[in-house]
């Protein structure tokens, strides 16, 4: 592979004739060989399933380095960001690129605020469809269709204006629309808070109207788990709502789209299924050692949720920051909490898989979903509730994505190819022949 040239040479079979493809230089980390031409120059489809070595785009809004444990939103290390900044200013830098001063900050926050509530009477028409124990994230996508259906007139996707107005309401409405699911899920009637609040805030005391108030630590907890699952590269649920997006569809369609993808306990769903399994660990009464020798055996199908993960080969960062603020949470529990089992359970399991041979040897460290599962558990949100958390962080994400490919004038529709390994041709039998 000749770098200097920026370009490699590939040879088709023994004879086959040279082929030459350009690398495109990265910023930051890995290059990527542009292999758009393969097809055409080669007859040859590439294959990479789950697309574990192949760049979808470029971008500028995140960067990971699995083997080093670096994620940084727009250039700006996350630890910097989890220690000095919150989610609203992180939201700010990752759609408009930069951080905002102080006047831009506010008129940002303000824009959010005007957004954030939806009509009384539509949730109240969408509440009558579900029952009471309906999953809040099919609530979540069900809000996201009312919006794409009550603002489909206006859509105009390759405008910067009507992109910016469609950030603004889909993440300040996230916030009303997640509390709205769990005051459902309560039959608790929603109390609206005052607008002024930070957004962290704002969700929990729509979220909890029957508390007279909220914890500072409970706020700062989530504010920092926000700010740590805003955004995170290609993973599967920016990429659905990329793939979306391509076909110039509503962004509240391809919001809903993305909600979808991350309800799934490999990916977003994970801190639901974490807490799901401790619950299952304790009430088995079985000792933890018992789930990680589960783990190991391929025939029991058994993954410890909330470890693992497709870039991070050395420990998500974002699970260094968040643990500290769960262990912090969990030494401010009240003894006779009710999660103090589930709590045991996954301290025990951290401990012993960190020292374990089999997740060592393949850098399965307990991710980000591992600790915001616990920690939203402290705040007492049900588990299904947590996934709707990831999707109320992860908006911005989607919609900077979203906005950094509708805004360079004309999206390829994304539209990959395939290893075609059915019959080759065959002609059609009338049914009595067959
Ligand atoms: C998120 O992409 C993102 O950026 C996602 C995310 C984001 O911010 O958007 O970071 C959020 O989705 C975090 C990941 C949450 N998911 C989980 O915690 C679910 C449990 N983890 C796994 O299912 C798994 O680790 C994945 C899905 C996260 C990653 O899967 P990969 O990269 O495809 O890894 P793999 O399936 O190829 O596993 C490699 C090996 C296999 O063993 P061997 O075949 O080599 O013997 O590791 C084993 C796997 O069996 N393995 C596990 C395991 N995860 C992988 N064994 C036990 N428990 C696990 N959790």
């Amino acid at each position: 592979m000749d770098k200097e040239e920026k370009k490699v040479t590939m040879h088709i079979g023994q004879q086959g004739p040279a082929i030459e493809f350009p690398i495109l230089q990265a910023s930051h980390g890995a290059d990527s060989i542009d292999i758009s031409a393969l097809y055409k120059t080669s007859g040859y489809f590439s294959y990479d399933p789950g697309f574990v070595s192949t760049s979808s785009c470029e971008s500028n809004i995140t960067f990971t380095d699995g083997k080093k444990g670096l994620l940084q939103y727009r250039g700006y290390p996350i630890e910097q960001l989890a220690e000095r900044s919150n989610f609203s200013e992180t939201a700010y830098l990752l759609y408009f690129g930069e951080l905002p001063d102080r006047q831009q900050q506010s008129d940002f926050d303000q824009a959010l605020s005007r957004h954030r509530t939806m009509d009384a009477s539509v949730l109240r028409a969408l509440q009558n469809v579900f029952p009471q124990d309906a999953h809040p994230m099919a609530m979540l996508m069900a809000a996201m269709s009312y919006l794409a259906a009550r603002y489909h007139k206006e859509k105009d996707v390759y405008s910067a204006a009507y992109r910016e107005k469609a950030m603004y309401r889909i993440v300040g409405k996230m916030a009303s629309l997640s509390a709205w699911a769990l005051c459902h899920r309560n039959q608790q009637a929603m109390a609206e808070a005052d607008a002024q609040l930070s957004y962290s805030e704002y969700f929990l005391r729509m979220a909890f109207p029957q508390k007279a108030s909220i914890k500072p630590s409970f706020i700062r907890a989530m504010d920092l788990i926000l700010l740590l699952h805003a955004d995170h590269e290609q993973n599967a649920s920016t990429s659905t709502v990329r793939f979306s997006g391509s076909t110039e569809t509503s962004p509240y369609a391809a919001v809903a789209a993305g909600i979808a993808s991350l309800w799934g306990p490999a990916h977003g769903g994970a801190n639901e299924a974490v807490v799901k399994m401790l619950g299952e660990i304790v009430s088995s009464g079985k000792p933890v050692e018992h789930y990680i020798e589960l783990a190991k055996d391929k025939s029991a199908h058994f993954r410890l949720m909330g470890f693992g993960h497709r870039v991070y080969k050395n420990y998500d960062p974002r699970a260094r920051i968040i643990r500290k603020t769960c262990y912090q949470l969990l030494s401010e529990l009240e003894p006779e909490n009710p999660n103090h089992p589930l709590l045991k359970a996954a301290m025990e399991l951290e401990s012993i898989a960190l020292q374990d041979d089999y997740f060592i040897k393949r850098n399965l460290y307990p991710n980000v979903d591992f600790y915001s599962g616990i920690i939203l558990s402290v705040i007492n949100l049900p588990a299904d509730m947590f996934t709707v958390i990831f999707s109320l962080a992860r908006s911005i994400g989607w919609l900077s994505h979203w906005n950094e490919m509708m805004s360079n004038g004309q999206t390829r529709i994304y539209r990959p190819r395939q290893l075609h390994k059915g019959y080759k041709r065959r002609d059609y039998i009338a049914a009595d022949e067959r």
